[in-house]
């Protein structure tokens, strides 16, 4: 029996942080020892606000380089550019045509930015471009182009992933046949829950994201800024309430927890301490993906190469699925 089928996207928007490893790639890529994985670059998707072409270009190669350093063998995952496959813009457009506008006009990304622009007395879709209007038609095309089964996804493209099933399903009802494959999403529990420098989500917005590949000196700055309580270097610390154990916890092992567990109740451990020990962990776990990742980064005909060979096969699976799909709708 074939294996099922995950699929999901990245946009090329700024080097990984580790929210998005810890939410994004690890679980993805765990994916790929019982799925038969599609991942992309979802630069059509960044479109919509990069409009740089150096710094698209450059983005892109940053997210292709991250997955690969995350792990992602080339040989067993298919890793392609989004805009490499031209087959999945002809399905965004047929799906277009069974999109209402009005589950666009719901689609989140959207109404906050109309809200933004009423709260500021502006024109309701100003900066609103038709990109971002329709972008969970071209997300449901990423999807259903593969006939996916699960899509690890973070919370918020849950909603995108419910439209995605809509859209299939109105297909399949309108011709009676199953068509397109209903996908499910994924969502691991860590999912969001990964901290930032202040305790708050680890997130661009709050500006409080450790970058998964600084080099090991910034790390440990970046390390050293998180923010803790006053408590003097005698009081004994409470683990279970402290930002430097919680990142803690996501790299070291059990026994390491319970050893600096043991330490914090102790007392006499300042908090440079602690960090040093979190540094520690942290910099054992990312120095072999951050070499390869600057290996990476400075051998884009490799990664050129990559993306060529997974494109190849995208569009070798997409173009069967879309030639199926002009028979059943009545256009060939
Ligand atoms: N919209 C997703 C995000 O911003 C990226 C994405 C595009 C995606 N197409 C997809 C994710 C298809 C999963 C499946 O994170």
């Amino acid at each position: 029996m074939s294996k099922k089928i995950a699929c999901t996207g990245i946009k090329p928007t700024g080097a990984p942080h580790l929210g998005n490893y810890f939410g994004m790639y690890k679980p993805a890529l765990e994916l790929a020892k019982e799925f038969d994985t599609r991942y992309f670059i979802a630069d059509y998707h960044a479109l919509n606000s990069i409009k740089d072409a150096k710094r698209m270009k450059e983005l892109s190669y940053e997210v292709a380089a991250s997955w690969l350093a995350c792990g992602l063998d080339p040989d067993k995952s298919i890793l392609y550019k989004q805009s490499a496959v031209p087959y999945t813009f002809e399905l965004n457009n047929l799906l277009m045509a069974f999109t209402s506008k009005g589950l666009m006009n719901r689609a989140h990304a959207y109404k906050a930015m109309v809200q933004a622009n009423l709260e500021n007395s502006k024109d309701p879709d100003d900066g609103v471009n038709m990109g971002l209007f329709t972008y969970p038609i071209l997300m449901a095309a990423d999807i259903l182009q593969f006939d996916s089964n699960v899509v690890p996804v973070g919370k918020d493209q849950i909603q995108h992933l419910e439209m995605t099933i809509d859209i299939a399903q109105s297909i399949n009802y309108n011709y009676q046949d199953e068509l397109l494959t209903i996908p499910e999403p994924i969502t691991k529990k860590e999912t969001g829950l990964i901290i930032g420098l202040d305790g708050r989500k680890m997130s661009k917005s709050y500006n409080n994201t450790i970058p998964l590949f600084l080099p090991k000196k910034k790390l440990r700055k970046m390390v050293m800024k998180i923010i803790t309580n006053s408590q003097t270097i005698e009081e004994p610390k409470d683990p279970d309430n402290c930002n430097v154990f919680t990142l803690y916890k996501l790299f070291a092992t059990a026994e390491q927890q319970a050893n600096l567990r043991e330490r914090y109740l102790a007392g006499n451990m300042g908090w440079g301490h602690a960090k040093q020990e979190l540094f520690e962990v942290m910099d054992t776990h990312i120095a072999p993906m951050r070499e390869k990742y600057d290996d990476l980064i400075n051998n884009k005909d490799y990664i050129d190469k990559v993306l060529n060979e997974g494109a190849l096969k995208a569009n070798e699976i997409v173009s069967a699925k879309l030639e199926k799909l002009r028979i059943a709708l009545g256009l060939k």
